[in-house]
């Protein structure tokens, strides 16, 4: 059964979309059920601030799954997308994992269907699979080894230099990574619908209103964005650049929740969304991140739903390469 079925049978049957009072003070409650229920909240930057504020843990994908690795709460609430709630539910098997949106999905999971992606494996059977974490818990299973934007380069070089690989779901990173280890990857065609569609002409024009800012880039964004930029990094890597860089003003190709994080530990800066071909609001959402909301949030905490449910074959299969990707970043 898939996400959205599930998600509309339980809007059906009252969950998701219940009313609530304008009286419950939303905050407040969410943090006496967390505490009541012994839930821990994990939320990714890419969601609204006041989601990012009410976590426990606010992070990239690598130090969510991380957190997810180590959190002794019984309950995993995952304030993101599904591959990375499926991704708790994984490590966490004995846990309860739940995501306030079943809808909320990924254009880059979407992109590599684990049926397709076997076919294409079965042409390469001298190849290891790396698969970046934005995929399906069924794709996982096909995969050697996981990796995140923050340590794609160390899993690939953990790989001998004559080691064919194939690294899916993301093109653009694959190639950025082919570019930096000197690799040729063989890539699966996929990418993200937030990151390839940042606008050149519109930067160039913006850099060019603010000869002062510097251009930084998500590793998914295409190469030609890519070539523009002084700095490339995951959404932890260009946190901790706009701390590091004596630059006063930033043109931030990523979503757009990174700005909150940014604005938070440097005050005194400017950030400024880098702008998509298609955007009327100049910055760049992914629209199934902001489908998470306080709301939602409340009532998946208040009802434990919707949950994540893998078959446990799927689990033991797809642990491993997880495991293994976080037994290599530590
Ligand atoms: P990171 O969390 O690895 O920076 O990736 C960004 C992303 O697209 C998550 O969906
Ligand atoms: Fe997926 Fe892109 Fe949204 Fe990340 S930003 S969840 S990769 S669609």
């Amino acid at each position: 059964m898939n996400g959205e079925h599930i998600q509309n049978m339980l809007a059906e049957k009252g969950f998701i979309d219940e009313p609530v009072s304008t009286s419950v003070k939303l905050v407040e409650e969410i943090n006496r059920l967390k505490k009541e229920k012994n839930a821990v909240i994990l939320s990714h930057y890419y969601v609204d601030g006041e989601l990012q504020d009410i976590a426990d843990y606010v992070g990239d994908s690598l130090g969510l799954s991380q957190a997810a690795a180590e959190t002794t709460a019984d309950i995993i609430v995952f304030v993101g997308v599904h591959f990375m709630a499926e991704t708790a539910k994984i490590i966490n098997p004995t846990k309860k994992v739940i995501l306030p949106d079943l809808k909320a999905g990924c254009s880059l999971a979407d992109s590599a269907p684990a049926d397709k992606f076997a076919a294409f494996k079965a042409q390469y059977p001298d190849h290891k699979v790396i698969s970046y974490i934005n995929c399906t818990a069924d794709l996982k299973t096909l995969t050697d080894v996981i990796c995140t934007s923050a340590n794609a380069v160390k899993i690939v070089e953990s790989f001998p230099k004559d080691q064919p690989l194939i690294f899916t779901p993301d093109k653009n990173l694959g190639n950025y990574i082919n570019s930096i280890t000197g690799r040729e990857m063989v890539l699966w065609d996929g990418a993200c619908m937030v990151h390839e569609k940042y606008s050149v002409e519109k930067i160039v024009d913006l850099m060019d209103e603010h000869p002062d800012a510097e251009f930084i880039a998500h590793p998914e964004c295409e190469k030609p964005v890519l070539l523009l930029a002084k700095y490339i990094g995951s959404t932890t890597a260009l946190l901790g650049y706009v701390q590091k860089s004596a630059a006063k003003k930033f043109i931030v190709a990523t979503e757009s929740g990174i700005l909150h994080q940014m604005i938070k530990v440097c005050p005194d800066k400017i950030f400024i969304p880098a702008p998509s071909v298609d955007s009327t609001c100049g910055c760049n959402d992914c629209s199934y991140m902001k489908l998470n909301s306080l709301q939602k949030l409340y009532i998946c905490l208040k009802h434990e739903l919707p949950e994540i449910i893998l078959p446990d074959d799927v689990i033991a299969k797809a642990q491993l390469p997880i495991r293994r990707m976080l037994e290599i970043s530590k």
